[in-house]
């Protein structure tokens, strides 16, 4: 369990809000920025599910390359759940596409680019130390106190801004607790981790931040295992697999390709969980008397607007995708968050409704690559729905503070949470 004095040292770690904003406004038409559902919607009525995008543009709107793909070969949109579901299942078909500026930035072999042969191996020995204990342990020594120290502090205020004083917080602390990163550098790590996130903004800086961030886990790596202790580094220099081991670099990536993989979005889903939450009539209150509607708010936010829109893929051969016949090496890009608005699959699928009966989503992808942090993620937005409205059971949207509205094309979340707290 964490013990007090670290606790309120790491609560006092300088987050910048900032780095979870939007910042595609600049370089998208702001209008698709902030409704890229109707944009997609529009475009799947007119064109189909899997659409060309030809010299950046679609249905006549600008839409940069935002992912990291090959120039070389033609771009597709791929829209509505069958088809998505195809991609993401049908491994031989269609592979990861993270090559390029992303190896560059992450290291060569980092998990989320990886195809077979590599894959699976790999995975299989990080998820011994990624299993549902774990995820049980860190909630309660690490998830709990670290989100009740913040809303300590929340208590002392009238008004404040959620993101900057919660959802930007808890991912980076709680994912310091999961490395055990000394309290000492813990300001040093959310420094290096917003600089890495920050890459479409300052690249050279954030090559800088991701070298530095590789140095850091070597250290950690090299202390644990002359004395290793209670964390994942620990755990996965123990686990083995038919006699194979993780070697230091590839531990190294891992590590370091989890700080965005935890942090970008999960603090982006927490933003969107309470502001929605709060902005939804009925919703604060009744998850404050009803705690077991949790869960359900929790995938059904994920289903309506989870942090992540767009992944990229591309086809390892050529293939017929909903009547479209792809080229190898052909650069999709898989509209996960629209694939969960679609009509095929969800009644009002635009409407935001709590109380919705579940059904599976999307947002954590599906197949060999299905999001390994999904239960952590589940688990800390859970957890920041139940604790805050049972401590905060009268906050209230700010009507002075900025609307509460979930914006972005490929990430995607509410830039501030101004509430009253209503202490
Ligand atoms: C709400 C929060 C999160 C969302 C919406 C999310 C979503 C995703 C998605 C869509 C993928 C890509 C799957 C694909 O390429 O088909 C992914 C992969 C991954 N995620 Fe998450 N994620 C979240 C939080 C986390 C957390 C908290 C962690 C770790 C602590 C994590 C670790 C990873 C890793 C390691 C991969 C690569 C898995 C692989 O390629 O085998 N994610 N995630």
């Amino acid at each position: 369990m964490i013990d007090n004095e670290r606790l309120q040292k790491i609560a006092n770690v300088d987050i910048d809000p900032e780095f979870f904003c939007s910042i595609e406004a600049k370089v998208m038409d702001p209008e698709v920025v902030r409704k890229p559902q109707e944009f997609f919607e529009n475009a799947r009525g007119k064109f189909g599910d899997v659409i060309e995008v030809q010299d950046n543009i679609l249905d006549g709107v600008a839409f940069p390359t935002i992912l990291p793909m090959n120039p070389e070969h033609p771009y597709f949109l791929v829209l509505g759940m069958e088809a998505v579901k195809t991609v993401v299942t049908d491994q031989p078909s269609f592979y990861q596409n993270y090559g390029g500026s992303m190896d560059i930035l992450m290291g060569d072999g980092q998990i989320a680019g990886l195809n077979p042969p590599r894959h699976k191996p790999l995975r299989d020995l990080i998820m011994q130390a990624f299993n549902k204990q774990s995820v049980d342990h860190l909630e309660s020594n690490y998830i709990v106190p670290i989100m009740q120290e913040l809303m300590d502090k929340s208590a002392r205020k009238e008004t404040t801004d959620l993101v900057a004083d919660f959802t930007c917080r808890v991912p980076t602390l709680v994912i310091c607790e999961i490395f055990g990163f000394p309290t000492e550098q813990i300001g040093r790590f959310a420094e290096l981790a917003t600089d890495i996130m920050s890459a479409s903004i300052d690249w050279d800086k954030a090559v800088r931040a991701s070298a530095d961030m590789g140095n850091l886990f070597e250290v950690l790596i090299e202390e644990r295992k002359e004395k290793p202790g209670d964390d994942l580094i620990s755990n996965m220099l123990s686990v083995e697999l038919e006699g194979e081991r993780l070697s230091d670099q590839e531990m190294i990536t891992f590590c370091r390709a989890l700080v965005p993989a935890a942090i970008e979005t999960t603090t982006r889903a927490l933003s969107t969980a309470l502001g929605t939450a709060l902005a939804t009539p009925g919703c604060w209150s009744a998850l404050a008397s009803d705690p077991s509607l949790v869960v359900d708010t929790v995938e059904e936010v994920l289903r309506w607007n989870g942090p992540i829109m767009i992944i990229p893929k591309r086809t390892t051969k050529e293939v017929e995708l909903a009547g479209v016949k792809l080229p190898k090496d052909a650069n999709l890009w898989i509209c996960i968050g629209h694939a969960n608005r679609d009509p095929s699959e969800w009644d009002n699928p635009h409407q935001f409704n709590f109380r919705r009966e579940r059904k599976p989503h999307v947002m954590f992808s599906m197949g060999a690559h299905l999001c390994i942090g999904n239960q952590l993620a589940r688990r800390e937005m859970a957890n920041a729905l139940k604790l805050m409205t049972q401590r905060f059971p009268n906050m209230a949207l700010d009507p002075d503070g900025a609307a509460p509205d979930v914006v972005g094309v490929q990430f995607r979340s509410i830039d501030r949470v101004d509430v009253k707290t209503g202490i």
